[in-house]
């Protein structure tokens, strides 16, 4: 490539980074979505006492491949037939997203709204247990997945057990479910998951007090308009959107001692970039196309 090629490429990367925070930025402004801002030193966790990502129990394989909610691509997110799917394949992980019912159950559920993914419509914050499960949450993606329920945590957890998987646990706006993280720590402390977990939110102050209350579970941070700063380090993983990353900004975050991982990564040759980069992990739609390239 010609030195002046380069440098036009170089800035149209730079560029599409920049259009891509500020759209993420918008949409959270948008969404009045609240964040909890970076803690000082002295109130973030002692470095030495932070787990990494838990060892794969399928393979040596770097980057991890991590199936984003279950599956998405292949089968309905965040449904039990999407962790089959994984589990099927073999591939590393899953990647999925916790919410909790009117009554109180910790259920596996991305949306604020039930209207997209099932055959119902209104917020899941608001609906009882009973009506969440009497929801269709397969047939919008394939009629091949009708009937398929939306899982409650422990059903999943309890599924999951049976797998190979690693199990990367997002909880979702969690301000607006006080005392979900004990909830989640209580469930996967008692079917003994904890080992092959990591916790993450982009809401850091659950992260807070998931190592608060669970110390030997494994915690990432999640970033969506931007990386943090040298001065910001809190947890030894940093989870972000693969539009933020670089070559350049893995190997800087990794030197200071974190792990890098990426969402969504569905473009192989974005996946083979990141993976020459030396990426920690890539959750994947796709996790059959990544399977297919990495081994
Ligand atoms: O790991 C973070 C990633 O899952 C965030 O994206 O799909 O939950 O909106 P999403
Ligand atoms: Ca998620």
């Amino acid at each position: 490539m010609t030195p002046s090629r380069a440098i036009i490429r170089a800035a149209r990367a730079r560029l599409s980074r920049a259009l891509f925070a500020a759209a993420m930025k918008g949409y959270k402004r948008l969404m009045n979505t609240p964040t909890s801002p970076v803690r000082p030193p002295e109130q973030r966790p002692p470095w030495d006492t932070l787990l990494p990502i838990p060892r794969s129990l399928a393979s040596e394989r770097h980057p991890l491949i991590v199936g984003h909610r279950g599956a998405r691509g292949l089968a309905p997110e965040n449904t039990l037939p999407a962790f089959e799917v994984a589990a099927e394949l073999d591939i590393d992980g899953v990647e999925f997203d916790v919410q909790r019912t009117a009554d109180g159950v910790l259920v596996v559920f991305h949306d604020d709204t039930v209207d997209r993914t099932t055959t119902g419509t209104g917020t899941l914050a608001d609906l009882t247990l009973e009506q969440v499960r009497a929801l269709d949450a397969g047939a919008r993606f394939d009629g091949r997945f009708a009937g398929t329920r939306v899982p409650t945590l422990r059903e999943a957890l309890e599924y999951l057990k049976t797998t190979r998987l690693l199990l990367f646990i997002e909880l979702k706006d969690p301000w607006r479910f006080p005392g979900m993280e004990q909830q989640c720590v209580d469930l996967v402390r008692e079917l003994g998951l904890g080992p092959r977990t990591q916790f993450r939110s982009f809401y850091h102050d659950a992260l807070h007090t998931l190592y608060r209350i669970a110390p030997e579970i494994a915690i990432s941070e999640l970033w969506d308009d931007r990386l943090p700063a040298d001065d910001e380090v809190t947890f030894k993983t940093v989870d972000a959107p693969h539009q933020l990353l670089t070559p350049h900004n893995i190997r800087h975050m990794q030197a200071r001692g974190q792990q890098v991982t990426a969402w969504t990564v569905n473009d192989l040759e974005r996946a083979r970039t990141l993976a020459g980069a030396g990426i920690d992990g890539l959750c994947t739609d796709y996790p059959d196309r990544l399977l297919a390239l990495f081994g």
